[in-house]
């Protein structure tokens, strides 16, 4: 691989600090001392050293036939030579976990209550200790014994919310059944009397910051900025939040600012946008979630939904039948965000690795009031009047 990459063992390459030759030659790390330690002191379930084989041959050697581990790519930094080697190769992520330890010397297989306690003892002993993963139950029917698994990043959300707090729920229950990699830190109604949330079987507290004692919708903001960061909140789901943000809260979390809106936007923006459309007479309504900028209702579009209107409907009914929408694309658009897959160019939201969507168009919903079967011909369009 080196001669492809025309390098000899004297040279250097960049991401490494000696030359190939020294790199290559840096002796295997021993772990006695630690693991007598270990062994002296805690239930020590399993223990392994990552050699050729990686990880996928070398875990399920000390794993009960019922059991399976679930490795986490990315809950370690792997050791720049491996990057090295990845590229000069071009070989495939998989490949590398297959084949090399990627800097992982040895495993050591514990119980989930006693690792706190065991990761500092290997701190306090000099030793780099990471937690790369689980032991989980293997599905019999597969012979999958160990995986490595992109590692999941829990999105740290901050919700907003003034209304019933129907989005809000939504993405709790998205997240209690992990389909949504987020965490709600911090929720913030600026409505006394509504408590979304409470009462709902969940988990996630929420905070009132007691809007009637700001006297500026600044002051209002810097409290929330406060709050959000002392909590690690990364991004701001407004839910039915009836505030406007100042440029302030916009600007401490610059395209973090997501918002859903019931209607089809550019379409009907501001209040009331379900009777807006439904009082136009539009044949299609639906629901945007938008990154928030300082106007109302027009940043960058993330995700829209698209729901018909039928004759018989009244705004009502129709709002009802967006907000079903609401709550399946919400959660998407934040899965998206936490997938790191967002990117904003301008007014447009890229969407990394997008599936094509069925490309078919849409046409007026089945009227019930008129209804006409006439055709003029076997070849004529079935009448659309
Ligand atoms: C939703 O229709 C949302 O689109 C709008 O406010 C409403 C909030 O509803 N911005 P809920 O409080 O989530 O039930």
């Amino acid at each position: 691989m080196f001669e492809r990459m025309k390098l000899g063992i004297q040279d250097r390459t960049k991401g490494l600090d000696e030359t190939i030759g020294l790199e290559l030659l840096k002796p295997t790390k021993i772990y006695a001392r630690a693991i007598l330690n270990l062994v002296k002191n805690f239930n020590i379930k399993g223990l392994i050293h990552i050699t050729g084989g990686g990880f996928l041959d070398n875990v399920p050697r000390i794993l009960p036939e019922r059991c399976r581990a679930v490795i986490q790519r990315g809950s370690w930094p792997v050791l720049p030579v491996f990057k090295v080697l990845q590229a000069g190769g071009d070989i495939e992520e998989m490949e590398m976990f297959r084949v090399f330890n990627m800097g992982i010397g040895l495993m050591i297989i514990v119980t989930e209550r006693e690792c706190p306690e065991i990761m500092e003892r290997l701190v306090a002993l000099g030793e780099e200790a990471y937690l790369i993963g689980a032991v989980d139950k293997r599905d019999p029917a597969k012979r999958l014994y160990a995986s490595c698994e992109p590692m999941k990043r829990i999105v740290k959300l901050g919700v907003l919310v003034s209304g019933s707090g129907s989005n809000l729920q939504s993405i709790i229950n998205h997240i209690e059944k992990g389909l949504l990699d987020a965490e709600i830190r911090m929720i913030i109604s600026n409505n006394p009397r509504l408590c979304p949330g409470e009462g709902k079987k969940t988990r996630h507290s929420l905070h009132r910051p007691g809007a009637p004692g700001f006297v500026t919708r600044e002051d209002f903001d810097r409290k929330m900025i406060e709050v959000f960061n002392i909590s690690g909140v990364e991004l701001v789901i407004m839910a039915g939040f009836m505030r406007i943000l100042s440029p302030l809260f916009l600007n401490a979390f610059p395209m973090k600012i997501m918002n859903i809106h019931p209607a089809v936007l550019p379409s009907f923006p501001g209040m009331h946008a379900q009777k807006q459309a439904f009082d136009y007479g539009v044949k299609f309504s639906g629901c945007t979630v938008h990154f928030a900028d300082e106007g109302v209702d027009t940043g960058p579009i993330i995700i829209q939904a698209i729901v018909p209107v039928y004759d018989q409907d009244t705004d009502e009914i129709l709002a009802q039948r967006i907000l079903k929408e609401e709550h399946r694309i919400y959660p998407k658009a934040i899965q998206l965000y936490a997938e790191g897959k967002l990117y904003v160019v301008g007014r447009k939201v890229l969407v990394k690795d997008h599936k094509q969507v069925d490309p078919h168009p849409l046409h007026n919903p089945p009227s019930s009031v008129f209804r006409c079967t006439k055709r003029k011909s076997r070849d004529d369009d079935p009448c659309s009047c």
